[in-house]
């Protein structure tokens, strides 16, 4: 996959349009979790070493009805101007006035934010017009939002093609994010380890058949297992199963064996009697889940088993939490893969969403290869989709 690079662009002077994806969650004003922002400084700061005519927009969660004041970029465009050391202008009225216009009277040391995109409808519509209100004006097109490149939205994919393709390119965030999930799709080192949980099959089920290519081994935990095991005949008392969903797990046991991919379900839980943080954690022995009882966490003896699969390997992706990791009691099977993969001699990736949370929450985020970005836009990175963000930085 050969993108347009940012290093391509002769950018010296002349006026930069810089999609990010900043959506952050933000809690009564304030910041949970900064890493998208950290992970957009380099693009960032390579442009304004050469340019200071820079424009940055991005959306922020999923506003209704034009949006509301919590939905406003401002507590981001706060953090970036103390990250940039630089004013950063939050601009609201660029569907009126064009930010390009505007941006000939900026300060030296000011850069514009747009105002969160989908407080427009034209955004998540791909709209030809509010894509011209975005980039008409601009020398180049920069892209460096990987978590956003699954949606054609105008942002990411109109306003991208209303400029020539020598006039656009990918940031650096995009370029580290299709290095390192494009390794595990293309030809990963052996034995190549997948990790998946969560609640659902049925959301997993592309990336799954996907990664049945390459993979060696496939460690399923979560409320996903309890589909598998009920499939496979065994008792999984009143945990959560998608009964309707038996069709996709014998796909998937069926690919696997085709492929030699040996399949590891849990061998033990940890379980309770209702679905509450403050619910009494019970340990149940062996695959089988009593009557009244649902498992919430793998138990001891599958974190063993699945600890040493990992450490086998030589390249480990992990997507899903094991367990309901968000309540402590809950967390020790989520918090074990972790570990484990930390003592990986080997590459390994974790693929965005709640699998990210659950490795910053283990302490062991620093040891691993690559943290996606992406949630949404990992996963169909690994079903091997080309995302219409990427299509059209393609050389
Ligand atoms: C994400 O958080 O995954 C991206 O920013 C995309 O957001 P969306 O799922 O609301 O389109």
């Amino acid at each position: 996959m050969q993108l347009r690079q940012i290093e391509d662009l002769e950018l010296n002077g002349k006026k930069v349009f810089l999609r990010l994806d900043l959506n952050v969650p933000i809690k009564n004003g304030k910041i949970q979790d900064e890493t998208r922002i950290r992970e957009a400084l380099p693009t960032i700061k390579y442009i304004l070493e050469r340019t200071n005519k820079l424009t940055m927009a991005s959306h922020l969660g999923r506003p209704k009805n034009g949006g509301s004041p919590q939905d406003s970029l401002e507590p981001v465009g706060a953090r970036l101007s103390e990250l940039l050391e630089r004013e950063v202008v939050l601009y609201p009225d660029y569907t009126k006035e064009s930010s390009a216009q505007l941006l000939t009277s900026l300060g030296k040391n000011q850069v514009m934010l747009l105002e969160n995109l989908r407080f427009h409808s034209g955004e998540e519509a791909n709209n030809i017009d509010f894509a011209h209100s975005l980039v008409d004006g601009y020398d180049f097109y920069v892209n460096d939002a990987f978590g956003t490149c699954h949606r054609a939205h105008a942002s990411v994919s109109a306003a991208a093609e209303l400029l020539s393709p020598e006039r656009r390119a990918a940031g650096y965030l995009i370029q580290k994010e299709i290095t390192a999930l494009g390794s595990i799709v293309t030809k990963p080192e052996a034995p190549f380890t997948v990790i998946m949980g969560g609640s659902k099959v049925s959301d997993k089920i592309a990336v799954i058949l996907n990664l049945l290519n390459t993979c060696n081994h496939m460690l399923i935990g979560g409320a996903m297992a309890y589909t598998f095991l009920k499939f496979k005949g065994i008792d999984v008392g009143s945990s959560r199963v998608e009964a309707d969903k038996m069709d996709l797990v014998e796909t998937i046991l069926r690919n696997a064996d085709a492929r030699k991919v040996q399949i590891h379900l849990p061998v033990d839980h940890l379980c309770a009697k209702e679905f509450s943080e403050t619910a009494e954690a019970v340990a149940v022995a062996g695959g089988a889940i009593p009557q009244g009882l649902m498992g919430l966490d793998i138990g001891p003896e599958t974190q063993k088993i699945f600890a040493r699969v990992i450490r086998d390997s030589k390249t480990v992706l992990w997507n899903g939490p094991m367990g309901v990791f968000e309540w402590d009691k809950f967390a020790t099977g989520t918090m074990a893969i972790a570990g484990a993969m930390a003592e990986v001699r080997g590459k390994t990736i974790v693929g965005g969403g709640d699998s990210v949370s659950a490795v910053q929450k283990s302490g062991f985020a620093a040891k691993m290869t690559h943290i996606s970005t992406g949630g949404g836009a990992s996963l169909e990175f690994l079903e091997g989709k080309v995302l219409p963000g990427i299509k059209v930085l393609l050389k």
